[in-house]
């Protein structure tokens, strides 16, 4: 792969993250050329995806655009795909998985757009260099994106290979987790820079403790991955990968100097919380307790309380929850003076139990569900 090669990288996100998103990439000095529901389009260099891959909090994937074509049938997606020169991108001895997103009413199945696809790549590969990779299921190697929508084609090469998402710290999670970018989003939303105290009650597994000592240190969340798409690719600079690890390294800070604290009333999800916490090295960076959230120390100073309590999605359940979200209302009022305090949830009716009035109504999405995180300025 010519490492210059500049184009369009479409990097994708769960839906409603793409405005932190956005600010995540121009932060990073890149200049935005578009941005939808769940991605944000640059314009640079092959190169930069390693960049893009290794710092960002909140993305899903980094897509680098090889070829976007008319497409009007599967042989003309056989022919068009034949034509690119995958010789020179991806080891005959490579693995590749073909994943599509089709839109076409002429193709009801689309893996057989996927079948096409790999074909092509693969018969190109044979006859150019003697030896047809392997493919499949599996995202751990070369992966290629397939967007075909009416008679129009995109083909990417996604760089990360498996989600952004999945940082790998995660080994023990309990029932609804927060995914590790959303947790990243809700921070940025709620204004966390590090620089501030971050309580979290209810932190369940402990994605957003987690994510916040991340930030707090100012710590790249790529360098807790070793395994990259981009690294199965011919022409790979590990060089270069190598520097950008060490400088993203040497960035980070020892420790965070304002307290995060996380709690949550099971014993079992405080303990899977450190277990998650340790697998990612910042275990010694938050005060885990197991208590009930009104037992939560708030100490003297200012920072967000973040609250992502269940919401109650079977019948029945909201009720219930009615009495616990009056009590965080009642807990920001009489020990979170000074704070900011946020809930996250996918239950407007249970929100209005709380008994205070939210400044902000922040939209956000957990999987299908619409949710919300709502600001309370405490004074
Ligand atoms: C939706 S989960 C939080 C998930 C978390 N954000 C994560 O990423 O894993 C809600 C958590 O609130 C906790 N919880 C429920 N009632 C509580 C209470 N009264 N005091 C403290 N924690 C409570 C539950 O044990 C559960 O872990």
């Amino acid at each position: 792969m010519d490492l210059n090669y500049t184009n369009n990288i479409l990097i994708t996100c769960a839906r409603g993250i793409s405005p932190f998103l956005e600010d995540e990439i121009k932060s990073l000095g890149f200049t935005v050329e578009s941005s939808h529901d769940t991605g944000v389009v640059v314009r640079s260099k092959f190169i930069d995806t390693y960049r893009l891959n290794l710092e960002l909090r909140t993305a899903f994937n980094v897509l680098f655009l090889l070829k976007e074509f008319r497409c009007v049938s599967p042989d003309d997606l056989y022919s068009k795909a034949y034509s690119m020169q995958w010789e020179n991108i991806v080891p005959e001895d490579e693995y590749i998985s073909v994943v599509s997103q089709v839109s076409n009413p002429k193709i009801k199945n689309s893996m057989f757009a996927n079948q096409r696809l790999k074909d092509a790549i693969v018969d190109r590969i044979l006859k150019k260099a003697g030896r047809r990779p392997d493919s499949g299921p599996d995202r751990r190697n070369i992966v290629i994106n397939l967007y075909w929508k009416n008679d129009k084609a995109w083909i990417y090469l996604n760089t990360s290979g498996t989600k952004l998402a999945d940082r790998g710290y995660r080994k023990i999670p309990l029932e609804a987790p927060m995914q590790e970018t959303l947790a990243s989003a809700v921070l940025s939303a709620a204004g966390y820079t590090g620089k501030e105290n971050l309580i979290n009650p209810m932190c369940g597994s402990g994605t957003i403790a987690i994510e916040a000592a991340l930030i707090a240190l100012n710590k790249a969340p790529g360098l807790l991955r070793s395994n990259y798409g981009f690294m199965h690719l011919k022409d790979h600079d590990k060089t270069y990968w190598q520097d950008l690890r060490k400088n993203a390294l040497q960035k980070a800070e020892k420790k965070p100097r304002h307290p995060i604290i996380a709690t949550d009333i099971r014993k079992d999800a405080v303990n899977a919380a450190i277990k998650n916490a340790k697998t990612c090295g910042v275990d010694h960076l938050i005060d885990f307790k197991v208590c009930d959230f009104r037992n939560t120390d708030v100490p003297k100073g200012a920072g967000a309380v973040i609250f992502n309590p269940e919401y109650g999605a079977r019948m029945g359940e909201a009720e219930k929850l009615a009495e616990t979200y009056k009590e965080i209302g009642d807990f920001f009022k009489q020990k979170c003076q000074n704070y900011s305090g946020f809930i996250f949830t996918g239950n407007l009716d249970l929100v209005k139990k709380v008994g205070l009035r939210s400044s902000r109504r922040i939209p956000f999405y957990a999987g299908d569900i619409e949710c919300r995180l709502l600001k309370y300025d405490i004074y």
